[in-house]
């Protein structure tokens, strides 16, 4: 049979294009650029190298900000109160096209180098499956023949070195990635342990706070529907203006400022808890940006209800579960909301923070009139009489039960 690999041209996955092939597959090879830092004409080369019968190298990255990054800014979307899920949303935009190419070029298998106890197998294959019903999936890492001949990094060098695939040259780190335009990811390796702190020349896209520069920069970021449509740097009096170098211009000033480090202990889907870190510049300055305009332009109820909302759509994603019959009704749901979340926030970037200058709206439910200390507006004071004695009901009965059984 024919079998469609996501590949990332490592070790790893080039090892499992061989193996597969030693299986009596006919494989064909899969690379998407999201925006990693990767040579792809050398991936390509290499695919090819060891037998691939077709490559495809396809730059999904657009796809990856539209499709992908702004529902989760529309979303406000974090899992555990601080991951911004940069791997999570990157797996579906993956898959769907992995097995947009498995139907068109006729495969009925798809396979992928996820281990067996991670987040990023299940994200895979319930995208496959969703998409794909009748596809077969092969893990390499949860079949005993795969994983009981490669028991570590030294076996994979030497089935390399006996098959012809190129062995990497430069020191591997001592620490697992995974990039992508949103951010990168770093764990296991020396990071398994909780409390050994990260060296400082782990971080790739964001400087250090301690030497970022000491002056901040000033950007204005327009909204509409829940979503960037323009980012302006008045002093450089530079804008961008499509999606995809919105993101990525945030996502250099965010980088030079040291903005969207974190490093957390997170609860995988599978049970365990795991220790990673990351940093998400541009998406760090969007989730702030977007929750001050959103506060500004959306109705008291509704945010509470979309917040909510929020925080099951951040559990969906991080949990594989994009493509399914509830994310896609709390993803319209959360889409809805934004009708009227459109207007411009300035805000300073500086020393790993993002601080709100100010915002305007054509959309605003902001009334200065009505909350201005100097005006009476169409409010009557003395109606707040009535209305906190009317909430003070519930609390002077709670008062007297507790007189009555003598606690205090
Ligand atoms: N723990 C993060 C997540 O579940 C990052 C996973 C990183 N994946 C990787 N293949 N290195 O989303
Ligand atoms: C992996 O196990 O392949 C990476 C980590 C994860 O998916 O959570």
């Amino acid at each position: 049979g024919t079998v469609v690999l996501a590949y990332s041209g490592g070790l790893d996955t080039s090892c499992i294009l061989v193996w597969l092939k030693e299986q009596g597959y006919d494989v064909i090879t899969f690379l998407a650029n999201i925006g990693q830092d990767e040579d792809f004409e050398a991936a390509r080369k290499k695919a090819e190298s060891l037998g691939a019968k077709k490559v495809f190298i396809e730059d999904l990255r657009s796809e990856f900000v539209e499709d992908f990054i702004w529902p989760t800014v529309q979303a406000n979307a974090v899992y555990e109160d601080r991951y911004l899920l940069g791997t999570a949303v990157a797996r579906p935009c993956i898959s769907r096209r992995q097995v947009e190419i498995a139907r068109r070029e006729g495969a009925q298998f798809v396979s992928h180098g996820a281990t067996g106890k991670g987040n990023d197998q299940i994200r895979f294959e319930l995208t496959c499956y969703a998409l794909y019903p009748e596809v077969e999936i092969i893990a390499p890492w949860r079949i005993p023949e795969f994983y009981n001949r490669f028991r570590g990094r030294k076996d994979l060098m030497e089935y390399a070195q006996q098959h012809g695939i190129p062995v990497p040259v430069t020191p591997r780190a001592p620490w697992s990635m995974d990039a992508n335009l949103m951010h990168i990811s770093y764990e296991s390796g020396i990071l398994e342990n909780p409390k050994s702190h990260a060296p400082a020349d782990l971080y790739l896209m964001t400087k250090n706070p301690e030497n970022s520069p000491n002056a901040p920069d000033v950007l204005e970021i327009e909204f509409r529907n829940g979503v960037p449509v323009k980012v302006t740097n008045e002093k450089e009096g530079t804008s961008k203006d499509s999606p995809l170098e919105i993101f990525s211009y945030l996502n250099v000033i965010g980088g030079k400022h040291g903005v969207g480090r974190i490093d957390i202990v997170e609860n995988r889907f599978i049970g365990m808890k795991s220790r990673g870190i990351y940093e998400t510049p541009g998406g760090t300055i969007l989730l702030k940006a977007h929750l001050d305009i959103e506060t500004f332009t959306m109705d008291k109820e509704v945010r509470r209800i979309k917040q909510g909302l929020g925080i099951k759509f951040s559990e969906l994603v991080y949990n594989g579960f994009w493509y399914s019959p509830e994310c896609d009704f709390v993803r319209h749901c959360i889409a809805k909301s934004q009708d009227n979340v459109e207007g411009k926030v300035q805000l300073s970037v500086f020393k790993g923070q993002v601080y709100i200058l100010g915002r305007e709206s054509p959309k605003s439910l902001y009334n200065e009139e009505l909350v201005s200390m100097d005006v009476q507006g169409d409010y009557d004071p003395c109606d707040a009489s009535g209305f906190i004695r009317i909430n003070a009901v519930r609390l002077r009965e709670h008062h007297r039960l507790q007189g009555l059984s003598g606690t205090n």
